[in-house]
């Protein structure tokens, strides 16, 4: 479970090289995976984003809670100074949450078991977990659920972003990837029915990229093709029922 411990001064370098055929860095499917969540978290509060987040009128941040957030390698894109967000991260591994806390003085940062999360219930908006259930034992996915669950509270959001067991390049990079060793990826339908064994509502299945390019063509080619369950990633929401 703490492996990452391990790897902490070559995660991201590993990461990059078992990309580099693509011809993009990590900070690429990092910024695609914040685009996508901070758009879920809109749909939850449009404040979230655009030019209401900076603004004085916002309103109350969304608090949130990353949960296996690493080194926290999302975090800036979730600044105060681009989205009216309070962030929370947390992980198993206590030297990436160092590199974590020495990067983004704007989150407050914790450790914990891996299976108890040390917050009162209700105690979030929002909580989500990028690249963290595919590390999880299947015997754990549903209490891991349920965890976040019920620490969000009634009306809020759960997310999660995985790796797609369908696309042939996901499974490749994963087999190249030390740290993924022990790595059981789920489909979507699985996770869509984990959602639904934790009392969540699934509201947004999205599956994002379908390509390794950048700009405003490919980004509208990636929203355009969401619904096929071919990219390499996939998001998706669930609501914590009222
Ligand atoms: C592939 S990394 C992803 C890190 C980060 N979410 C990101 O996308 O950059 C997986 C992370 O999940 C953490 N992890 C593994 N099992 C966990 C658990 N049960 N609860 C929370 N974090 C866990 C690991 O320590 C590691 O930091």
């Amino acid at each position: 479970m703490k492996e990452f411990d391990h790897y902490r001064d070559g995660y991201s370098q590993r990461i990059n090289q078992a990309i580099a055929f693509s011809g993009q860095t990590q900070d690429f499917y990092t910024k695609v995976k914040a685009r996508c969540l901070l758009e879920m978290f809109s749909r939850l509060r449009p404040s979230v984003l655009g030019s209401e987040a900076a603004s004085r009128d916002a309103g109350p941040p969304l608090e949130a809670l990353d949960i296996g957030c690493g080194q926290g390698l999302i975090h800036p894109y979730f600044h105060p100074s681009k989205a009216n967000l309070k962030l929370t991260g947390i992980d198993v591994a206590g030297t990436v949450i160092e590199e974590a806390k020495a990067a983004n003085p704007h989150v407050h940062y914790d450790v914990y078991d891996g299976e108890h999360l040390p917050y009162a219930g209700h105690s979030f908006d929002a909580a989500f977990a990028i690249a963290v259930m595919h590390h999880v034992p299947p015997a754990n996915w549903a209490s891991f659920l349920e965890e976040m669950r019920r620490v969000v509270r009634p009306g809020g959001l759960v997310a999660i972003v995985e790796h797609n067991p369908i696309n042939p390049l996901t499974q490749w990079i994963v087999k190249s990837c030390p740290f993924d060793e022990n790595a059981v990826l789920l489909r979507s339908g699985k996770l869509a029915k984990l959602f639904r064994g934790a009392g969540l509502i699934e509201l947004e299945r999205r599956f994002i990229i379908f390509t390794p390019f950048d700009g405003g063509f490919f980004r509208q080619l990636d929203d355009g093709l969401s619904w096929l369950p071919l990219g390499a990633q996939y998001c998706m929401a669930a609501r914590v029922p009222s």
